[in-house]
């Protein structure tokens, strides 16, 4: 064994992620290199993804982190990045992280990778997927906002653009710009009022669903004929926040189990939204096959609390054709093995992936990277705010290199 990869040290810290709430970061230290990776948090969580702090909260994951992680990780080989991270579920021993925090794990599995690819000297992404070259993923942003992410906001969590842009520059601006001319409508609707951003800097205002989606078509449209770049609508219903026993309850009124079923067809037929996640209830993959039958030849139909990265809960909506496609979060599941597995069982049934940020991010790079690696259709990561920009612009950097 070449020792230039053996763990000679690891730390961890507590940090502020962008909601101001507090995470964890870790170092990997090894002979040439040291790999650092800080973990976002989420607000509206699916059921089965990963803890990201234990019982007693972050300060906890630190102790045991102190305590008992840090002696068994080091002399361990960074370049087997199975057996870490099998190494940190064997010492929390539940199945979601909850002794040790899922926070604390995607943080150390992460600067791990981050480490050995430094070592190697290459940057993650070829660490993490190879040296294929794939395409670049496009950047999906949301631009209006509500659900868990505001107060008072639309009941539809996202309602999210991608331009279609050559390059990555002219993608980004172009989902800037129309975050901007979203910005200004509002305000001249708005006169006497102030409007704000919710947590991924998408704006949040009191309209209505279908305010917010006429306003996204009319300034997409705006912009598509403008540019000459064709601009795609998503949209993330998060539809979990918002059902209630046997309804999905809108601001407007209502909606029963069929009735949710073709309102979220009709964003693909009528409105054409090309990316459309959690339509539905996550325990109802019935409801998501539905969909995907009657618009998954037009659209992708997107599970991210339905799956919470997990490669068991996707082999189960493959069978069941719950989806074709999945959004792909590392804190859902707790390590970049378990996430690579989940990865892996949604390409091999054909399935499209989007790499994906959290509600609370840290100004850490690594889903750039990991969109690479990962071949992803997409890469969801907001529009404007620093936290956000860390990882597009990043991309920028890895499309010159590439
Ligand atoms: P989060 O939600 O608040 O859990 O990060 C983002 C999403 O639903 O995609
Ligand atoms: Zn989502």
């Amino acid at each position: 064994m070449n020792d230039d990869f053996i763990v000679q040290d690891a730390r961890v810290r507590i940090v502020l992620d962008s909601r101001g709430n507090k995470t964890i970061e870790a170092d990997i230290i090894l002979p040439y290199s040291t790999g650092t990776c800080s973990a976002p948090a989420g607000a509206s969580t699916g059921e089965t993804e990963a803890q990201a702090f234990p019982k007693k909260g972050v300060e906890e994951s630190v102790r045991i982190f102190n305590s008992t992680i840090r002696k068994k990780i080091i002399g361990v080989n960074a370049l087997n990045q199975r057996n870490f991270d099998g190494l940190l579920r064997e010492i929390d021993g539940s199945d979601n992280f909850s002794n040790i925090g899922g926070n604390l794990a995607t943080a150390l599995s992460l600067a791990l990778a981050k480490a050995a690819a430094g070592s190697l000297g290459i940057p993650l992404y070829r660490y993490a997927g190879g040296f294929l070259k794939g395409d670049i993923p496009k950047p999906m942003g949301n631009v209006i906002g509500g659900g868990k992410h505001t107060k008072n906001g639309t009941t539809i969590q996202e309602f999210l653009v991608s331009t279609q842009g050559k390059t990555m520059l002219e993608c980004i601006s172009l989902n800037a710009e129309i975050h901007k001319r979203i910005g200004i409508r509002l305000r001249e609707r708005f006169k006497n009022q102030s409007i704000g951003v919710g947590d991924e800097r998408a704006w949040t205002a009191s309209i209505s669903d279908e305010e917010a989606i006429d306003l996204v078509k009319e300034v997409s449209k705006e912009v598509e004929k403008e540019s000459g770049v064709k601009v795609l609508l998503g949209v993330d219903f998060a539809a979990s926040s918002f059902f209630e026993g046997k309804k999905y309850v809108y601001r407007r009124g209502s909606l029963s189990r069929d009735e949710q079923i073709d309102y979220a067809c009709s964003f693909s037929k009528s409105h054409g939204f090309y990316f459309i996640e959690d339509p539905m209830d996550e325990h109802d993959f019935e409801g998501f096959a539905e969909i995907t039958r009657k618009v998954g030849d037009r659209s992708v139909i997107v599970g991210d609390d339905l799956y919470t990265t997990n490669a068991e809960r996707i082999a189960r909506g493959i069978e069941m054709k719950a989806t074709n496609a999945v959004l792909i979060k590392v804190n859902q599941i707790g390590t970049l093995s378990d996430t690579w597995k989940a990865v892996r069982t949604a390409s091999e049934a054909g399935w499209k992936n989007t790499i994906s940020h959290r509600s609370g991010e840290t100004t850490d790079d690594f889903i750039a990277h990991l969109g690479i690696a990962f071949r992803s259709q997409f890469i969801k990561t907001g529009t404007i705010g620093g936290e956000r920009l860390a990882k597009l612009n990043e991309l920028i950097r890895i499309e010159e290199e590439l």
